[in-house]
C-alpha cells in the first residue's frame, strides 16, 4: 500500500496534521487510515492547505515575476519546500479491537489510502443496506447497512435541501425492509411517489410488492390498492388537537359534542343538527359562534362538497373502517402507502393524525394488556414528509398532537418515526434530540445545518461544510448505533430494483 502523507502534528483534543505527498489525489471528507506501531487510526480529512518553509514575502516575489514576467523557472526543490497539509480528525482507533480516539500516533506515521478491507468490520453492522461508504465524492465498495430492528423505534431524521435526495432515501430504506421479518412501515406520501405511477418507478416494482399496501382516493384507477375513505364516523376529537389550531374553548366543544353525540358528533356538528339544537342539547354549554367556527372549520378539513368529500364521508360507514384494516395490515408486518396526492395539507394532517392515533392505541393497549402479544408485534415505522407540518414548533404550540407523542414515547412501544424535512430549524430542539438517527444530505442553511449538528448523537461540528456541500445522494449519517458518523453515498433506488432484477432472488420468507 502506498504512503500517502506522513503526520506531523496534532492532539487528542483537536486535529491530526497530515503533510501530503506531492502526488497524492485527496479532498475533504476523504477517509485515510494513519499506521502507528500498534495501532490504525481512522481519519477523515477536514481541511486542507498548501503551506511553505519559505518565508511569505518570497513567495508574493515569485508569484509576481509568474504573472508579470511569464517567467517559469523550476525550483530544483520544489517539492520540498511548497506542499499540502491537510487536517484530520480521528473518527475510530483499532488496536485490538475498536476504541474511542483518545490516544494519538507518533511524528511521521504513515497515512495511507483506505481498502475494502479497512472496512471489514462495517459487514455485520445492520441489515438494511442503504449505500456504499463514501470517500469525499468518491464511493468504495463497502456496502453500509443501518441495524433496523434497533434503530427504528430510535426515530429517524432526514434531511436536505430540495432535489438533494431525501424521497429516493426513504425508497431505499423502506424497500430495505420489505424483506425482513416482523418489520411493518407506514407511508404518508403527498406526491405520489413511493408506490410508482406512469413516470416514476416506486415500491411496487420490487420483488416483494405482495406485502405492500397502497390505500388512494383513486383506487378505481389502480388494481389492487384498497380505498382511502375515512367516516366521520371513525373520528375522535383528538384526531383535530394539535392539528388544526383550536381554542381551548373549540377544544372543549368538540370533547363536550363527543360525550353528547358519541360517534355521531362530527356528523352532527358539521351538518345533521341546527346549531340551536346542538346548543340545547349540550345544556347551553357550547357558545353558537364557537359551532359556527368549528362547522366552517371541520368543513374545511375534510373537504366536504355535501356529505361526502374525496376522502372524508358523513355517510354511515358499512365495510370496515380503514383503520381497522391499517391496523391488520400493520400487524401482518406490511408496508402501508398513504396516497394523500390529492387532498390539500389540512385534509392530509386529519388522515395522518387519525390513522397514527389508531395505530398507536393499538400498540399502547397491546402492551398494557397482552406483554407477550406485544413481544411479537412487528417493528413499525412511520415515514412522513415536511415533518415540521406537523411537528414545527409553531404547530406544537397549540397543544401536542399524536405525532409529538409517538416522538416521546414510541420507544417504548416499538414505534418509530421517520421525519423528513428541508427545515429542521422549524423543529423543537427537544424533538430533533429524540430522532437519534440522522441521515443529512446536502444542507446549505446556516440555521439548518446549525439544528442539525447541534442535536446530533456523534459529534459533527467539523462536517459542518462538507454537509454545505454535498451532492445529490451523499449523506452523512449519525447514529448511537454506527461507530461513527458515516459518510454514505445512498444507492439510487432505480438502481436497486434493475440490480434486483439482475440477481432474481430466491424469496424464501
Ligand atoms: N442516491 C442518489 N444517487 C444519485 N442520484 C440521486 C440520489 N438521490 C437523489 N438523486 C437525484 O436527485 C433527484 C431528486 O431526488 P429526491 O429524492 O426526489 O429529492 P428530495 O426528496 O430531497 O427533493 C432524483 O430524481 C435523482 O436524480
Ligand atoms: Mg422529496
Amino acid at each position: 500500500m502506498e504512503t500517502i502523507g506522513k503526520v506531523i502534528g496534532g492532539s487528542v483534543s483537536e486535529k491530526i496534521f497530515i503533510r501530503l505527498h506531492s502526488g497524492a489525489e485527496i479532498d475533504v471528507g476523504d477517509i485515510l487510515v494513519v499506521r502507528d506501531r500498534k495501532s490504525i487510526f481512522y481519519v477523515k480529512v477536514i481541511d486542507m492547505g498548501i503551506a511553505s518553509l519559505v518565508p511569505g514575502q518570497f513567495i508574493e516575489d515569485m508569484a509576481g515575476q509568474k504573472l508579470e514576467y511569464d517567467l517559469e523557472y523550476d525550483l530544483y526543490d520544489e517539492k520540498d519546500r511548497f506542499y499540502r497539509v491537510c487536517r484530520a480528525k480521528t473518527l475510530k482507533v483499532k488496536k485490538e479491537r475498536f476504541v474511542p480516539p483518545r490516544t494519538i500516533p507518533h511524528f511521521f506515521s504513515d497515512v495511507m489510502l483506505v481498502t475494502e478491507k479497512d472496512f471489514e468490520f462495517l459487514k455485520n453492522v445492520g441489515e438494511v443496506p442503504i449505500g456504499r461508504l463514501r470517500l469525499g465524492t468518491k464511493d468504495i465498495d463497502v456496502t453500509i447497512s443501518l441495524p433496523a430492528k434497533k434503530l427504528i423505534s430510535h426515530h429517524m431524521l432526514v434531511v436536505a435541501a430540495t432535489g438533494k435526495g431525501k424521497s429516493n432515501f426513504a425508497k431505499v430504506f423502506a424497500s430495505g425492509l420489505l424483506p425482513l421479518e416482523n418489520h411493518a412501515s407506514i407511508i404518508i406520501d403527498p406526491h405520489d411517489e413511493y408506490y410508482g405511477t406512469k413516470g416514476i418507478k416506486g415500491l411496487n416494482s420490487h420483488a416483494l410488492r405482495e406485502r405492500i399496501v397502497l390505500f388512494t382516493p383513486r383506487f378505481e384507477e389502480k388494481p389492487g390498492s384498497e380505498p382511502l375513505i375515512l367516516y366521520a364516523e371513525d373520528l375522535e376529537p383528538g384526531d383535530f388537537i394539535g392539528i388544526v389550531g383550536l381554542s381551548e374553548a373549540q377544544q372543549e366543544a368538540l370533547d363536550t359534542l363527543y360525550r353528547v353525540y358519541n360517534e355521531d358528533w362530527l356528523a352532527s356538528l358539521v351538518a345533521d343538527k341546527q346549531i340551536n339544537e346542538l346548543v340545547e342539547n349540550t345544556g347551553g354549554k357550547i357558545h353558537r359562534s364557537t359551532l359556527y367556527a368549528l362547522r366552517r372549520k371541520m368543513n374545511y378539513m375534510m373537504e366536504l362538497d355535501g356529505r361526502s368529500g374525496l376522502v372524508f364521508t358523513l355517510e354511515r360507514r358499512k365495510v370496515p373502517s380503514v383503520h381497522e384494516k391499517i391496523n391488520k395490515a400493520v400487524l401482518e408486518g406490511k408496508t402501508v402507502i398513504l396516497d394523500t396526492s390529492l387532498v390539500g395539507d389540512e385534509s392530509e394532517k386529519l388522515i395522518s393524525s387519525s390513522i397514527l392515533s389508531r395505530v398507536f392505541a393499538l400498540y399502547r393497549k397491546t402492551k398494557q394488556v397482552n406483554p407477550e402479544r406485544f413481544a411479537k408485534l412487528p417493528e413499525l415505522l412511520i415515514i412522513f414528509e415536511e415533518a415540521p407540518r406537523v411537528l414545527g414548533v409553531n404547530v406544537l404550540q397549540g397543544g401536542n398532537n399524536i405525532f409529538a407523542r409517538v416522538a416521546r414515547e414510541g420507544r417504548k412501544f416499538k414505534v418509530g418515526l421517520c421525519a423528513i424535512t428541508q427545515m429542521p430549524s422549524l423543529l423543537p430542539r427537544e424533538i430533533l434530540s429524540q430522532m437519534n438517527t440522522k441521515v443529512i444530505l446536502g444542507l446549505p442553511a446556516p440555521m439548518d445545518r446549525d439544528a442539525v449538528v447541534n442535536s446530533s448523537a456523534q459529534n459533527i461540528a467539523d462536517e459542518s461544510t462538507e454537509i454545505q456541500m454535498l451532492d445529490a445522494g451523499e449523506a452523512i449519517v449519525t447514529s448511537p448505533f454506527l461507530e461513527f458518523p458515516m459518510p454514505v453515498k445512498v444507492f439510487l433506488f432505480d438502481d436497486l430494483l434493475k440490480a434486483m432484477k439482475k440477481e432474481r432472488p430466491v424469496v424464501g420468507l
